[in-house]
């Protein structure tokens, strides 16, 4: 905790440093929030460790989770002589690709050196609550990094869909992957592919979903103590599709854009700048996640008109505490009558999530681990009556 004191210190200085700039906040993604401490300082201190902030950041010992020290710095794909390695010299961080056979299939002698690329880390996608990613830039392009970290194995891993046995740095980012992923980049289109400018702003913050901040601290700078919120957008005005869409822009699967990306704003309707779902009916349960789509064909959304994602959820902390979470149902649903209650007894709260929300691997995410099957598990939003589920967890805490 005294950590975090120091840093929220540290923004609130920040800020009284931008004082004079007015109407303009430091974009950066800690100048951003820094700009709303002085007055949400709860609501800063919580946010700043949550996954959505720290969804993306510029790559440094603290960003990557992976490991650089000798002996857990190397990922053996099943082909013998293709491996890649991960360094960190001169305060960079390095992903090299071996290989000592050539592309026409004819092998090398064994003494001749290893062929080799090798690219630097510069942007890290995903928090490592489950794994990362990792961006180059070339020029004004931004790349893919074949080895990505599972945090699960704790272990570098093929990037998912990456063939195992490939060196392969070439995959370009499309923008969509950082819409999700950050809270601005400046994509253009040129003959030779995506290009991006240097300004952009990584992890989400507070500007994703609430809209520009500045006229809103002027006004509060000045307005006297007014103690009602003015020119902010609050989503808890939304209608329920409106509160539903500004999450779908991210939680709703993969959709195909008709509008530039980085154009929807908070507020927006969000079929305005996507197609249809492919499968409306039969949203894919991938970890990419559409917990939208199976939220919507639960019976408790269908049966309460005011349900959405923050009934469960306060975007603005970490909550990931399931009997809290369970917590959130009882607003609807008495346990006393549970019709299993007698069976389930000290378990009701405990299990509540996993007999209902079950942990489901994803299909579609499949990783190419040598030697092994391995799989992303994510939590269904289906939220249903699973038997055989019910029936294992029982089970498990059955007295012997
Ligand atoms: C100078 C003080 C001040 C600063 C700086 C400030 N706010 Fe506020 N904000 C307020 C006050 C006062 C309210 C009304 C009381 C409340 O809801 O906390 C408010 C309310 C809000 C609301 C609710 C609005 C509503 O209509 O219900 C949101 C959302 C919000 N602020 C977001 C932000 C964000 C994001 C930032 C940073 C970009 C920020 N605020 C910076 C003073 C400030
Ligand atoms: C439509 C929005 C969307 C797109 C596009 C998208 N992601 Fe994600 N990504 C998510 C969401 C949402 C999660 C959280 C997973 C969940 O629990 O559903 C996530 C999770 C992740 C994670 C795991 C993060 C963790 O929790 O540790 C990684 C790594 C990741 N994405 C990388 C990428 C990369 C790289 C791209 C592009 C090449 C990409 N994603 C494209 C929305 C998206
Ligand atoms: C992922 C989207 C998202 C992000 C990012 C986000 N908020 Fe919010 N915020 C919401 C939603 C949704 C609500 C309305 C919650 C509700 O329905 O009660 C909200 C409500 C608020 C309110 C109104 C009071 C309250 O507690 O509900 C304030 C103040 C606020 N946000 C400040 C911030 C600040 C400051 C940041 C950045 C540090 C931030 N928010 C980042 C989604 C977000
Ligand atoms: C700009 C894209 C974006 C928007 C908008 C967005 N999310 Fe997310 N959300 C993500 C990504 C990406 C992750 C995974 C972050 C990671 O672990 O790297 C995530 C993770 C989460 C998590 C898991 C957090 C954890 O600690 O495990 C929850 C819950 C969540 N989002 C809820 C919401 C809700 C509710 C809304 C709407 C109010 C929302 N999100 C809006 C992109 C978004
Ligand atoms: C906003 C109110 C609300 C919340 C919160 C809520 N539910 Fe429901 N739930 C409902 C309604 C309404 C129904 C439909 C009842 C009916 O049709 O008789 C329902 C139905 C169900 C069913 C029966 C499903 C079926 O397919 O027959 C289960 C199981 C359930 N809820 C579990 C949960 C769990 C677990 C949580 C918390 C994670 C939860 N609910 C949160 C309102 C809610
Ligand atoms: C009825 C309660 C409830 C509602 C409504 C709800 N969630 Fe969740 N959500 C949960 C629970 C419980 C978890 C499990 C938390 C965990 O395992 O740490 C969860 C986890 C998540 C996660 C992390 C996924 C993972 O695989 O770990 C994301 C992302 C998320 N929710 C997004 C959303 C979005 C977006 C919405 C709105 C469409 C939403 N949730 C609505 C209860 C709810
Ligand atoms: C050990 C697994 C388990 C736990 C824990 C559990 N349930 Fe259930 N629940 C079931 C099963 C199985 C059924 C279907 C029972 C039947 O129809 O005989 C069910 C039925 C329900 C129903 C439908 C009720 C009806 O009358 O048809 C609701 C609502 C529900 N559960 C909510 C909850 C909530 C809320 C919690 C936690 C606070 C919870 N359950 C905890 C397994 C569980």
């Amino acid at each position: 905790m005294k950590a975090s004191r120091l840093f929220l210190g540290t923004l609130i200085a920040l800020v009284a440093c931008g004082e004079g700039t007015q109407g303009s906040i430091d974009q950066t993604a800690l100048g951003e929030t820094a700009a709303c401490a002085s007055c949400h300082e709860q609501i800063v201190e919580s946010f700043v460790q949550t996954a959505h902030f720290n969804t993306s950041a510029e790559a440094s010992s603290g960003s990557i989770k992976g490991s650089f020290s000798e002996g857990r710095n190397v990922l053996r794909t099943h082909v013998d002589d293709v491996w890649f390695e991960m360094e960190e010299r001169d305060g960079g961080f390095y992903q090299t690709g071996y290989t000592r056979a050539q592309s026409s299939g004819i092998r090398l002698p064994e003494t001749s050196p290893p062929r080799a690329r090798t690219e630097p880390f510069h942007i890290v996608v995903g928090s490592g609550k489950v794994g990362q990613s990792y961006l180059y830039w070339k020029d004004d392009g931004l790349f893919q990094l074949p080895v990505s970290y599972l945090s699960e194995l704790g272990e570098w891993i093929n990037s998912p869909g990456y063939y195992d046995g490939f060196i392969d740095f070439d995959r370009p980012i499309l923008p969509r992957c950082l819409e999700c992923h950050s809270t601005s980049f400046q994509p253009r289109r040129d003959g030779s592919g995506m290009l991006y400018t240097r300004e952009y702003t990584l992890g989400i913050t507070c500007r994703k979903c609430h809209g520009d901040g500045s006229r809103h601290i002027e006004y509060h700078r000045t307005g006297g103590g007014d103690t009602t919120g003015r020119s902010m957008v609050n989503p808890a005005d939304f209608s329920r599709q409106g509160q539903l869409d500004a999450c779908a822009l991210c939680h709703g699967g993969d959709r195909k854009p008709k509008q530039p990306t980085f154009s929807f704003k908070p507020g927006d309707v969000l079929d305005d700048y996507f197609f249809e779902p492919a499968q409306r009916d039969n949203p894919l349960p991938d970890v990419h996640g559409n917990q939208v789509g199976l939220l919507e064909g639960s019976a408790c959304f269908v049966g309460s008109p005011s349900l959405t994602c923050s009934t469960c959820h306060d975007v603005h902390q970490q909550d990931r505490d399931l009997s809290v979470l369970a917590g959130k149902c009882l607003a609807c649903h008495q346990v006393d009558d549970h019709p299993r209650a007698a069976e389930i007894g000290e378990q009701m709260n405990s299990s509540c999530v996993d007999c209902h929300m079950p942990r489901r691997k994803s299909d579609i995410l499949q990783l190419a681990i040598p030697g092994r099957e391995s799989f992303i598990s994510y939590r269904s939003h289906a939220i249903a009556i699973y038997p055989d589920v019910a029936d294992s967890i029982l089970q498990a805490h059955r007295p012997q």
